[in-house]
């Protein structure tokens, strides 16, 4: 089923975009190896893993349902993998498999790159709890916003998220979704991320969105982890604002970039990478 050095894993991973701009990647700096996508199911998924000690192996990018459950498979953990409680790389050093997360790293360069906003001091309003929120509250703690607030569905999530990375003056609030409780704090909000489902391609909530249009402020910057579809309905609601829209394909290139740039040990080929996902989804809507 393996049979070149560097790849991805996910059960079902027939949807995956990373082997189109990995490759790309690839050629472009002239590394003779081909990005495969391997569909694991969770029983194989042990025994897959091992494999990547092998001796030419390089690494491989971990999707769902997969970040959580390798955890125990490799043998070291870098704090960001700690931090958030995924790995989303192995890679393998001489035999040593070493777990790695660039989901967050890879949400702050899609902001800082391809949005051109630094979080430094902003205040910011995270929709959703789960495993990609964490990712992104962990990035945006390190990034020094000054104000940050998890809203969620199920307020129990947020709080269990907010008090896990308190620190310091670093203090999250959770709130619930309801308008009245967001309407204190959605509007004031230079940075607002959606993280939920909602708004999702093939999802149950394909044209829901966390936030209407009257609560956002003109000045807001509205990111969606979304990326499918590339607009959705948060990101209109953010246009229809006033705001700036940003679709969360810039963070699933990133985060595939700062996995390459350690698998490889070169800079990445940033441009080429990013022209070679926009005419995949280009020639796939045509
Ligand atoms: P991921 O790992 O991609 O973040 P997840 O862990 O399943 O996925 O989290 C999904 C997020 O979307 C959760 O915050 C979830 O809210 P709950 O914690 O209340 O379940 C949110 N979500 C999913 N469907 C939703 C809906 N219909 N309305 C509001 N939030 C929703």
């Amino acid at each position: 089923m393996i049979s070149s050095n560097i790849g991805i894993i996910g059960h079902p991973i027939g949807h995956t975009k990373s082997p189109v701009f990995q490759q790309a990647g690839l050629d472009a700096l002239g590394i003779d190896e081909t990005f495969e996508a391997w569909d694991v199911p969770p029983k194989k998924l042990e025994s897959i893993v091992a494999k990547f000690r092998e001796k030419n192996f390089i690494a491989c990018c971990v999707t769902l349902p997969h970040k959580q459950a390798v955890i125990p498979m490799v043998d070291e953990l870098t704090d960001a993998a700690k931090a958030v409680g995924a790995v989303n790389w192995i890679f393998n050093r001489r035999g040593k498999l070493v777990g790695h997360n660039t989901d967050g790293s890879g949400f702050l360069r899609a902001l800082r790159e391809k949005t051109c906003f630094d979080p430094k001091g902003a205040d910011v309003v995270v929709f959703g709890a789960g495993g990609a929120a964490r990712a992104i509250v962990h990035a945006l703690k390190g990034a020094e916003v000054n104000r940050l607030t998890i809203a969620n569905r199920t307020v129990e999530k947020a709080q269990v998220l907010a008090s896990y990375f308190s620190e310091g003056k670093f203090k999250p609030k959770a709130i619930g979704m309801a308008k009245d409780e967001m309407a204190n704090h959605v509007p004031f909000a230079n940075l607002l991320v959606n993280t939920t489902s909602l708004g999702m391609s093939g999802g149950p909530a394909e044209i829901a969105s966390p936030v209407t249009s009257d609560m956002i402020s003109a000045q807001t910057i509205g990111y969606d982890a979304v990326y499918a579809p590339p607009m959705t309905t948060f990101l209109r609601e953010v246009e229809a604002a006033g705001g700036e829209p940003a679709g969360g394909i810039t963070m699933l290139v990133f985060q595939g970039i700062e996995g390459f740039e350690m698998a490889t040990g070169r800079s990445a080929p940033v441009n080429i990478m990013f022209e070679a996902i926009y005419s995949a989804i280009k020639s796939h809507s045509n």
